[in-house]
């Protein structure tokens, strides 16, 4: 069974997916990472040369093969769960994990990324904190649907989350 965890950026799904990997000795891959790598191109620049949807399909069909995968830690792009089809792949073999963050947080971690101006794409014509909160309400019908477990990042460090997240994927098990 995979861990993915899912939700907008800068909800924490890199830091804390690489620490729980760690944690537990399992491979961590993050989709945009893998794509980068298999097509040679940054997320932003696939996005200015080939358009939104052309990212989109390569994100599924990179999806559609990390689900073939067990026991890894998966960081899914944030938009990964608007394709229904990518749900359902990730759900396959995976516990999906859902990260949420205040706007303004998710701003601050975003602002003070170094990458953000490099690598991330806007994705909309709005300021950046409008462009979060429009995107959040856009998106929360998919990120809950598509989560088994939520976990609000806002004001908990980031070992706190990964032993939560341990919590919650071991309880199954332990019923
Ligand atoms: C996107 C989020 C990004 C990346 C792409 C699109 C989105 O991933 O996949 O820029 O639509 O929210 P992160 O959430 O890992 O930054």
């Amino acid at each position: 069974m995979n861990i993915v965890l899912i939700g907008f950026r800068g909800t924490g799904k890199s830091t804390v997916g690489r620490l729980l990997a760690n944690r537990l000795e399992r491979d961590f891959v993050d989709s945009d990472k893998y794509i980068e790598s298999a097509t040679g191109k940054t997320i932003k620049s696939i996005f200015e040369e080939d358009g939104e949807e052309s990212f989109r399909k390569i994100e599924a069909d990179t999806i559609a093969e990390l689900s073939k995968a067990d026991n890894k830690v998966i960081s899914a792009g944030g938009g990964a769960v608007l394709k229904e089809e990518n749900v359902r792949n990730l759900k396959d073999n995976g516990f999906l994990v859902l990260l949420e963050a205040t706007p303004e947080i998710i701003h601050n971690r975003i602002t003070q990324d170094e990458k953000t101006t490099q690598q991330r794409p806007s994705l909309t014509d709005k300021k950046p904190l409008d462009e979060i909160k429009h995107l959040i309400e856009q998106r929360k019908h998919a990120y809950k649907n598509a989560a088994d477990f939520t976990i609000n990042t806002s004001y908990v460090s980031c070992e706190d989350i990964v032993s939560e997240i341990i919590i919650m994927v071991n309880k199954p098990l332990n019923k």
